[in-house]
């Protein structure tokens, strides 16, 4: 490979600068993120990414589920565009890098052909997704699959938070219900960057997780139903703890997961008792539960070892639990030829890569019902993620950046032969991949 390839890079400082710029936005006391899908942050950080992307002279389209689409023109405007891009919705326990990394490390990629004066023979688009996290509305990931046709818009419209607040008037809150038909904006392939959110790369020392894989997830609501009497009268063995009960659930999960290990996870994240107070057995909760494996065969058995302990955990204890699976995603294998282009960009910039398995979900995972698709991991500090403390440095974000660059280029100017293998990169300098705009 000749010396002059692969020189297009992104502007790393620039890109940093925007990801502390917009970390203002729904800032918390513990230097983290808390900008919930749809709250008047995401609404503002929503503003912020649109203005931004129409000064990089981006054509801006929002879909009815507040999705927002940048699109850069293309030579050959009849090609679907090749897309990247992820989120800026946060947990409330949210870091500075989940998903704000992937979308303006795709706002980042625009401006630099921009600056290059690239035109790509297909158009690129960034994306910002509507409610990946899931945490306020579920499901998780919700828009994209609505994208994918794994919902249909009226039925995500209709999903509730926990106030009572429907997606739809939520998005009218903060003036994001858009125009266009879930589902109608032409994506050509799709590609986004992440942190990896889980500590291999940083334990191993590498910049780029190649991602071929996404595990499965499955997403449970539960309730536990006792008998709500007197703290200080009730003997023991004459009550129906629901508490006590819950407890056992989350044990038998996280044994469950165990008995599955290494791969297999299982988390309660939510319990909420009814009426709580002091002095009285708790008599109602409400919970979830997330499990998770790379292999579905395993999630099938987990569900099932699930069931039959609750059903004993719920008749020894004289007490009714439910357990409803509200939502779940198989394992994903990526497109082989988008992951190709990963790992040719990779390559051709020198960085040290391993193929990985996404342990979180992403918008990507149902992308890669409808396009061809793959993603780039990034270290985060410690693999911590969800969390005030996730951090990651300039250098892994901007070399995941240049390599979500140079996977876009190569794609977009990859011969259109139905297939999406390209051996990736390109050259500022050169015409025969990527030609400077007049
Ligand atoms: C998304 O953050 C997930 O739950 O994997
Ligand atoms: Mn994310
Ligand atoms: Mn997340």
């Amino acid at each position: 490979m000749d010396g002059t390839r692969h020189n297009l890079r992104v502007d790393g400082p620039r890109l940093w600068a925007t990801i502390q710029e917009t970390a203002a936005f729904g800032a918390t006391p513990e230097g983290g993120v808390g900008r919930l899908t749809l709250s008047a942050e995401d609404g503002t950080v929503r503003d912020w990414f649109r203005d931004a992307c129409e000064a990089a002279g981006l054509e801006v389209g929002v879909d009815e589920l507040g999705t927002q689409f940048a699109l850069r023109r293309g030579r050959d405007m009849s090609r679907p565009p090749i897309a990247c891009g992820s989120h800026l919705d946060t947990q409330p326990t949210g870091g500075r890098f989940d998903g704000v990394l992937g979308t303006l490390a795709g706002l980042e990629a625009m401006r630099t052909l921009n600056d290059a004066g690239i035109e790509t023979d297909a158009p690129v688009m960034v994306v910002n997704w509507t409610n990946e996290e899931g945490s306020r509305f579920a499901p998780a990931t919700m828009a994209s699959a609505a994208h994918a046709g794994l919902f249909t818009a009226d039925d995500i419209l209709s999903r509730r938070d926990a106030a009572g607040i429907s997606v739809g008037e939520a998005l009218d809150a903060i003036g994001y219900r858009g125009p266009e038909t879930v589902g109608t904006r032409a994506i050509g392939a799709f590609v986004e960057l992440h942190i990896e959110q889980g500590p291999i790369l940083d334990a191993e020392g590498e910049t780029i997780g190649v991602v071929d894989r996404c595990q499965g997830v499955a997403w449970y609501d539960g309730t536990v139903t006792g008998f709500e009497s007197h703290a200080g009268t009730t003997p023991m063995p004459r009550r129906r703890d629901a508490q006590c009960g819950l407890a056992e659930v989350a044990l038998a999960a996280e044994a469950i997961a165990l008995a599955h290990a290494p791969t297999a996870v299982a988390t309660m994240g939510e319990a909420v008792i009814a009426a709580p107070s002091r002095n009285v057995v708790p008599g109602r909760i409400a919970f979830t539960l997330d499990l998770r494996d790379p292999d579905q065969g395993t999630l099938d058995a987990m569900d099932a070892a699930l069931r039959e302990r609750i059903a004993e955990i719920a008749a020894r204890r004289n007490l009714a639990i439910t357990l409803d699976k509200i939502w779940s995603r198989a394992p994903v294998v990526f497109d082989a030829g988008v992951v190709a282009a990963v790992e040719a960009s990779t390559r051709g910039l020198s960085l040290s890569h391993r193929r990985m398995v996404s342990g979180a979900q992403h918008d990507a995972c149902n992308l890669a019902d409808r396009v061809p698709t793959a993603m780039i991991f990034v270290p985060c500090r410690d693999g911590i993620s969800h969390n005030p403390a996730e951090s990651a440095t300039q250098a892994d974000c901007t070399a995941g950046a240049d390599v979500l660059l140079q996977t876009l280029v190569a794609l977009a100017n990859a011969p259109q032969s139905g297939s999406t293998s390209v051996t990736g990169g390109i050259d500022a300098n050169t015409q025969s991949s990527a030609e400077p705009s007049s």
